[in-house]
């Protein structure tokens, strides 16, 4: 039977056990989008993951619209991870980079043009920019002849992230980001190749994964889907019918691990909504046989019981890993959790404050 702390591999890359931090945001950049010293502390901190999967990371200035969070599209910021990295190395540790581009979930005073997206479309709700909150702006559709050169970015992206030291990358396909407005109809409305069938609603995921294999390698990539439930105002139909022939479609392309971001009965994340859909990892995991790794809301009990039952192959966690550096150690030895104070999750004005100061269990 499979335990929680045993080794698993992901592709090329042996992890020590199978807590993996989950991709967590922290605003702890410059405005370049380059990383600070302040997050090689952060990070070595967490070393003891088993897979730290990195903050979302921008491919390009056009799809990188959160404040201070960091990007990996010229030399700066790659010089910037390196250090970052081989601290995390140095622990023993491994790190990839997940790669994103925002889509419509950017503001042009941060990017300098329009957001993007399949189809027009406003988000819901605000968006903090250097000049305060603001309400999301109107997407533009993305021409079909666009498409080339951001496929051509994440793969770029994909090669900065191996060149920075990083063991290898996931491809952010989750959250209401770029990649996930494709595949859901509720942001998805074109009538072109790209719109339409589940198929064509999986096309750009396809080229965006293909092109990231053939940069770096299928045995280095990874992949995040958000199969169920709306995030940020992006929601499908009838996820099963795109999701599950999704999963199929990366295990088909040898992506090397797939981690499920799932609302699921006990979920209280507090910037999702919930949701009747149901869970689909039952299925995806039928589809998809390379790992599979779980997320949302678990508890160590959980964990323990869906590695050893078989319905994951690891679990990623995010807000328990901003509060507990050592969290390994902790469910290793039935240690309480401490919980993340919200208001410092984001923000380089904090600093240090709810970034680097949570203690250790002793
Ligand atoms: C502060 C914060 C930042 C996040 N940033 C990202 C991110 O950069 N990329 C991503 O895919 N998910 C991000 N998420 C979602 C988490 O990875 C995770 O899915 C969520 O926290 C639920 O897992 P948990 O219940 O273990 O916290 C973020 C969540 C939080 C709380």
């Amino acid at each position: 039977m499979p335990n929680l702390f045993d080794p698993i591999q992901l592709g090329s890359i042996k992890t020590s056990n199978r807590v993996f931090m989950a991709p967590l945001t922290r605003g702890r950049a410059d405005k370049n989008a380059v990383p600070t010293e302040l997050m090689i502390e952060y990070y070595t901190q967490r070393a003891t993951a088993g897979l730290i999967i990195s903050e979302a990371t921008g491919i390009s200035r056009q799809g990188l619209g959160w404040i201070n969070a960091p990007g990996i599209w010229n030399d700066a910021q790659i010089e910037g991870w390196k250090p970052i990295i081989k601290a995390v190395h140095d622990k023993g540790g491994k790190i990839v980079c997940q790669l994103w581009h925002m889509g419509r979930l950017v503001h042009s005073s941060i990017t300098g043009e329009q957001p993007v997206a399949p189809s027009p479309s406003t988000a819901p709700r605000y968006i903090h920019t250097y000049e305060g909150k603001k309400p999301y702006e109107e997407a533009r559709a993305l021409r079909a002849d666009e498409l080339p050169a951001i496929v051509a970015d994440y793969a770029k992206a994909a090669q900065n992230a191996i060149k920075a030291g990083f063991d290898g990358v996931q491809i952010h396909a989750a959250n209401g980001y770029l990649i996930d407005e494709f595949l859901r109809d509720g942001t998805n409305h074109r009538s072109d190749q790209y719109g339409g069938s589940p198929e064509n609603r999986m096309r750009f995921l396809r080229e965006v994964t293909q092109a990231v294999i053939n940069a770096v390698g299928a045995e280095r990539v990874g992949v995040r889907l958000s199969p169920n439930g709306e995030v940020q105002g992006t929601v499908d139909s009838n996820p099963e019918t795109v999701f599950v022939p999704a999963a199929k479609m990366l295990q088909d392309l040898g992506v090397a691990w797939l981690e499920l971001r799932e609302w699921k009965e006990n979920s209280d994340f507090e910037f999702a909504e919930e949701t009747d859909q149901p869970i689909l990892s039952p299925k995806i995991r039928k589809v998809f046989t390379n790992p599979l790794i779980l997320n949302q809301n678990y508890t160590a009990e959980e964990a323990k019981e869906a590695v050893a039952s078989g319905h994951a192959d690891g679990i990623s966690f995010g807000r328990p890993f901003i509060a507990n550096p050592d969290l390994v150690h902790r469910i290793k030895n039935n240690i309480t959790w401490q919980k993340s104070e919200i208001k410092t999750w984001y923000g380089i004005e904090y600093g240090p404050k709810g970034y680097t100061d949570y203690p250790f269990a002793s």
